[in-house]
């Protein structure tokens, strides 16, 4: 079977919504984010202030060439995935993938308070929304199946991801 690929801005719900994918169709997940942090034992925020977002995305480029290659997982991404093409091209190969889509304000409700990413600055939303609004067609164009996420619960979201993988 197809690989679940979630894609999405952050705050989009990638991370939760996989795990309840996970669950209700017992199948493994993987988080890229997850295992950047294990194979550098550090967390994004530092990799990112350390060596800079290039580096990660080396990091993230590499991991997921890997992660690709796997079969019938759930795979959650990083919201900067579709910043390259070849992320894309090899999440394709294997996988179905799923845009979690939602507006800036949902994005910004769901992540206040938060401070563990570097690039959602809630002191400086201008540039944050910037980066949302150059992402929007980044994430379409790399989707098979777009799920608007607005006012839905976690609950809703997944079902309809399951109701429409069913006719895949
Ligand atoms: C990023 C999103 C983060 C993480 C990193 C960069 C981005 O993941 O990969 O901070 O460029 O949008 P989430 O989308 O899970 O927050």
């Amino acid at each position: 079977m197809k690989n679940i690929v979630l894609i999405g801005f952050m705050g989009s719900g990638k991370t939760v919504i996989s795990k309840v994918l996970s669950k209700k169709l017992k199948r493994d997940i993987v988080d890229i984010d997850v295992l950047i942090e294990k194979k550098t034992k550090m967390k994004i925020k530092n990799i990112f202030k350390k060596f800079g977002e290039e580096y990660f995305r080396d990091l993230e480029e590499k991991i997921t060439a890997k992660v690709s290659k796997k079969k019938n997982i759930i795979i959650s991404t990083g919201g900067g995935i579709i910043k390259r093409e070849n992320n894309i091209k090899n999440l394709k190969k294997n996988g179905i993938i799923i845009y979690l889509k939602n507006t800036f304000k949902t994005s910004c409700e769901r992540l206040k308070g938060k401070k563990n990413r570097p690039l959602f600055n809630e002191k400086n939303l201008k540039a944050t929304k910037k980066l949302f609004l150059q992402r929007l067609k980044l994430y379409k164009n790399a989707a098979d199946i777009i799920i608007k996420t607005d006012n839905k619960s976690i609950k809703q979201v997944s079902e309809e991801i399951i109701e429409k993988i069913k006719y895949l």
